[in-house]
């Protein structure tokens, strides 16, 4: 039998204990419906895609984890770098009342998000909570299944997006497909924020190449 052989390199890391993991991940507002019909809007950073789902990891003290439970219909919307200032106005906001006892002294209640962010609502097509006008891709979305994570200290969402918007700006022309050079997320990076820098290349499977050739 043939075997193989590993040669390692000892590299100068140390080992750290950070109290957060957020390693670079893009900023998402989710808004949802509050049980009086008005709506909640909240950030969050831990959203990725798979296919046709959106998988959202999100606080069980908060608001939007009770909304997603009792009305499971959402609208992830996608801010560009520009719109941090209104995405930090969110930041310290919780539209849970009375505020949980985890939240107490970092978050207070805010039952109107939109105008806390001077962010215009849009009505959306296929769900009831609204569209964030200002964000350049906004996906409607049903919450189709629900887990309990860390405990039961988050909600493990997937998301089955039913429509895209997308402005116009930022599609290739008679195309479905967004232009990656005309896109960029906001980045939120170990609490901070950034934007994308310059291209580096695409994967093998990029359809857009040659719009950022
Ligand atoms: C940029 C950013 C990213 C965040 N990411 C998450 C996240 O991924 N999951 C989460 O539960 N909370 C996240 N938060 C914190 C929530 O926004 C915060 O708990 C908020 O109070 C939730 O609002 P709600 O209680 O009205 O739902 C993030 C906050 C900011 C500013």
């Amino acid at each position: 039998m043939e075997t193989s052989t590993t040669t390692f390199t000892r590299s100068e890391h140390v080992a750290i204990s950070p109290k957060i993991l957020y390693f670079g991940t893009p900023v998402v507002l989710l808004s949802t419906l509050n049980a009086d019909g008005s709506a909640n809007l909240a950030p969050m950073s831990s959203a990725w895609a798979l296919g046709q789902s959106i998988v959202l990891g999100i606080g069980a003290p908060g608001q939007t984890a009770l909304n997603l439970r009792e009305r499971p219909e959402v609208v992830i919307n996608i801010p560009s770098p520009e719109l941090w200032p209104q995405v930090e106005r969110l930041a310290p906001l919780t539209g849970r009342h009375p505020v949980p006892e985890s939240k107490r002294g970092t978050f207070r209640y805010e039952p109107d998000k939109f105008g806390a962010a001077e962010l215009r609502p849009e009505p959306s097509q296929l769900v009831s909570p609204p569209r964030v006008a200002e964000c350049p891709l906004q996906f409607e979305a049903r919450a189709e299944k629900l887990h309990e994570g860390g405990g039961g200290a988050f909600v493990i969402v997937e998301a089955t997006v039913l429509r895209v918007h997308a402005d116009p700006r930022l599609v290739v022309p008679g195309t479905d497909h967004v232009d990656p050079a005309a896109w960029s997320p906001l980045i939120y990076n170990f609490r901070h924020y950034f934007g994308l820098g310059p291209e580096l290349g695409h994967t093998f499977r990029s359809e857009t190449p040659r719009v950022t050739l």
